[in-house]
């Protein structure tokens, strides 16, 4: 017995004087590269039509990266604007110092929001008159004008006035004195899709309808407002998507349009998604390997564990379906994906050990995995893979 308990003999460290924090990357976590967002916004920028402003769409959390890291970082790569989908992220980036115009994208209906949204100096985007008298009752109250974004539907049956009504409606929004209209913007429903070049595809009829429209009604220059239609995708479609103003997210974090465009772009992935190898098993030939034993092992293997899982926000559906790097080598993860835990086929390699950092998403040597790649996979979209990350990942910022 006193063999197994002795700590010399089993390299046990007997100093247990630790009161300190626990390491962000004890087991599992994020690295983001603040770098990587600004050289991204930076290239992006420099296809933009000239004075075409770019907006960092930051909303859920920076698509998972850390909202502050990336709204900072982008703002030092010459974004103008924010957009966030709720209030709260936007109240969030106040308390931070970021002081750009901030966007809400989506719609706020009761007055306690507008409210809110106005007092913490946010933009709303409007979608119906009633929106528009509460805001211009909150800018009067307050003798000042609440500045917004007005958006229509051309084609996506989200939010939105509609088309048809929107010239006379907007003539009377504008004639309200307390409210600055500073964008009227659409959003497009088919940039990612395969034929989006070809001249009668449905994101082009798209972007001729939201011009007619802004054709008829009556802009006065002198208010400065801006004219925005495109997502990432809608951008690399060409200039004539790109108006006053852009709004962008996947490729500022670093991947591509899903289509092939006449665009060269050398994005940065700005996320890592890193893991701890806690503990090394051989298994014989012929073992079954997680719930269900859906992997047997065909011959004697070395599996590590990595200490993360489903509750982490990797998809269980990806279970068997992809693989990790380590030291510029792919291993293939077997079994299915447990909520804190998966195994990795290690069998070929002779320096991994307990404690070794493998890398789940990112880049090492020539292999490079992306949510893109993770998306085919399991037949999902890089943004939901991005957004499905859970706060029990730290996000720790590498430079
Ligand atoms: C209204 C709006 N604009 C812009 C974007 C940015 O899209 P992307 O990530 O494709 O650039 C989004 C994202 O969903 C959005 O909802």
């Amino acid at each position: 017995m006193s063999i197994f308990l002795n700590n010399r003999k089993n390299n046990v460290d007997t100093n247990l004087n630790f009161d300190g924090e626990v390491d962000p990357t004890q087991r599992a976590w994020i690295e983001v590269s603040g770098k990587a967002i600004e050289a991204n916004v930076r290239q992006l920028r420099s296809k933009l039509k000239n004075n075409c402003q770019f907006m960092a769409v930051v909303k859920a959390d920076g698509y998972g990266h850390d909202a502050k890291v990336v709204s900072e970082n982008a703002i030092k790569g010459g974004a103008s604007q924010l957009g966030v989908a709720t209030l709260k992220e936007g109240i969030k980036l106040r308390t931070y110092g970021i002081n750009v115009p901030i966007l809400v994208l989506g719609n706020l209906y009761t007055k306690k929001d507008l409210l809110l949204c106005f007092r913490n100096d946010l933009m709303p985007t409007v979608s119906t008159i009633r929106e528009c008298l509460i805001c211009n009752n909150i800018g009067k109250s307050n003798n000042l004008k609440f500045s917004l974004h007005l958006k229509v539907d051309t084609g996506m049956s989200r939010l939105g006035f509609e088309c048809n009504q929107f010239v006379q409606q907007f003539n009377d929004i504008n004639s309200l004195e307390n409210i600055s209209i500073k964008g009227i913007y659409s959003h497009l429903a088919c940039a990612d899709e395969k034929n989006a070049l070809h001249p009668n595809s449905s994101v082009q009829l798209q972007r001729e309808k939201f011009q007619k429209l802004l054709k008829l009604i009556n802009i006065n220059k002198t208010q400065n407002i801006k004219i925005h239609l495109a997502n990432s995708a809608g951008m690399m479609l060409g200039k004539d998507f790109h108006f006053d103003m852009v709004r962008i997210g996947l490729s500022m974090y670093g991947y591509g349009p899903l289509i092939r465009t006449n665009e060269k772009l050398f994005l940065k992935p700005a996320l890592y998604l890193k893991s701890k190898v806690t503990f090394i098993r051989m298994i014989e030939k012929g073992v079954g390997v997680s719930y269900g034993n859906k992997f047997v092992s065909n011959r004697k293997t070395k599996l590590a564990v990595l200490s993360i899982g489903y509750a982490d926000g990797i998809i269980r559906n990806l279970s068997g379906k992809i693989s990790i790097i380590y030291n510029k080598k792919l291993y293939p993860q077997v079994g299915s994906i447990t909520m804190d835990q998966m195994m990795v086929d290690i069998t070929d390699s002779d320096d991994i050990k307990v404690g070794s950092t493998m890398i789940l998403l990112g880049s090492d040597g020539g292999q490079s995995i992306s949510p893109i790649d993770w998306a085919d996979k399991c037949n999902n979209i890089p943004w939901e893979i991005l957004c499905s990350f859970k706060n029990r990942l730290p996000r720790v910022q590498i430079d």
